[in-house]
């Protein structure tokens, strides 16, 4: 049984200890806002916050998440994630959209650690959130907007 917090909430699950947090949320917990690209860290369709911080769902155990905060695009609700949002709606930044949840989630914990990023610290912060769309152009003006719109 691993215990931990979603969303604020105390999760309880019964499940093997090896279960990638992905598939704890996706198909347990029926929380499936969080996406599932390569499985393998190397997209960041999948990024949630673990205790605040970026981190792959695919590849992160649910035994190591004993006691944690996760958050997940379906609770994200701090100063950075609304500004964020809003200015994704703004700039109308997605076009499939399956990448979304996971760029949200990257480019939110960057406005909080960085609240005015230059292009390079968007660039790094972002490399590794891939999209099949290409809507880097857009994400990039997008975080700009949103730490615009932190600022204001
Ligand atoms: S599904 Fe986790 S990084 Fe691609
Ligand atoms: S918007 Fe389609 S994959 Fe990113």
């Amino acid at each position: 049984m691993v215990t931990f917090t979603l969303n604020g909430e105390t999760r309880q699950v019964d499940v093997e200890p090896d279960m990638p947090l992905l598939w704890v949320l996706r198909d347990e917990l029926k929380m499936t806002g969080t996406k599932f690209g390569c499985g393998v860290a190397a997209c960041g369709a999948c990024t949630v916050h673990l205790n605040g911080e970026p981190v792959r769902s695919c590849q992160t155990w649910i035994e190591d998440v004993e006691g944690a905060e996760v958050t997940t695009i379906e609770g994200v609700d701090n100063k950075a994630a609304q500004a964020i949002q809003a200015a994704w709606v703004e700039l109308q930044v997605p076009q499939c959209g399956y990448c979304q949840s996971g760029q949200i989630m990257q480019a939110s914990a960057l406005l909080i650690e960085t609240p005015k990023p230059s292009d390079d610290d968007i660039d790094a912060a972002m490399e590794s959130n891939l999209c099949r769309c290409a809507s880097y152009a857009r994400i990039r003006k997008a975080i700009h907007r949103a730490a615009d719109i932190m600022e204001a």
